[in-house]
């Protein structure tokens, strides 16, 4: 059975492709979904893909993804800057989690500077673009080949 990679997506991240594209891109949260699920086919992996603008949705998923997934992959958006509790909701996980932003958040505004969801997760991709969600797919496929 195909191993299975949860693929999470924070607020205002249904507007990719609209939103601010200069920093963004010009691709939406729809292409983004179908590259992954070419990425993942690729390597053999099983994806479950979703966004929510509220965070108790995100906790849950990750929650969900505790008995679910091999791995988390997860755009926490703004809430990466202010949520303790998803903090707290990916450190109840062992799977591998891989944190993925689409802009480089080091470059940004100082309180984009740090990211709870980084105290947990195993690896970072920021400033690639939409190309982060496949980079981070191509690792947790390395991790999940290694575990
Ligand atoms: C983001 C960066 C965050 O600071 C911001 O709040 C987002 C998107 C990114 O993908 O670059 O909504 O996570």
């Amino acid at each position: 059975m195909a191993k299975v990679v949860y693929i999470l997506n924070g607020p205002n991240l249904n507007l990719l492709g609209k939103r601010e594209p200069e920093i963004y891109g010009h691709q939406t949260l729809d292409d983004v979904h179908q590259m992954c699920i070419a990425q993942a086919e690729n390597h053999g992996l099983d994806i479950v893909f979703r966004q929510s603008n509220a965070e108790h949705d995100l906790i849950d998923w990750v929650q969900e993804a505790r008995e679910a997934a091999h791995a988390i992959i997860i755009n926490p958006a703004a809430y990466s800057h202010t949520s303790i509790a998803i903090l707290d909701a990916l450190s109840a996980c062992t799977c591998p989690v891989i944190e993925v932003h689409v802009s480089n958040i080091h470059r940004r505004e100082t309180f984009r500077h740090h990211s709870y969801v980084s105290q947990k997760a195993d690896a970072v991709i920021a400033g690639c673009g939409v190309e982060g969600y496949l980079l981070a797919l191509q690792r947790a496929a390395t991790l999940l080949k290694e575990s």
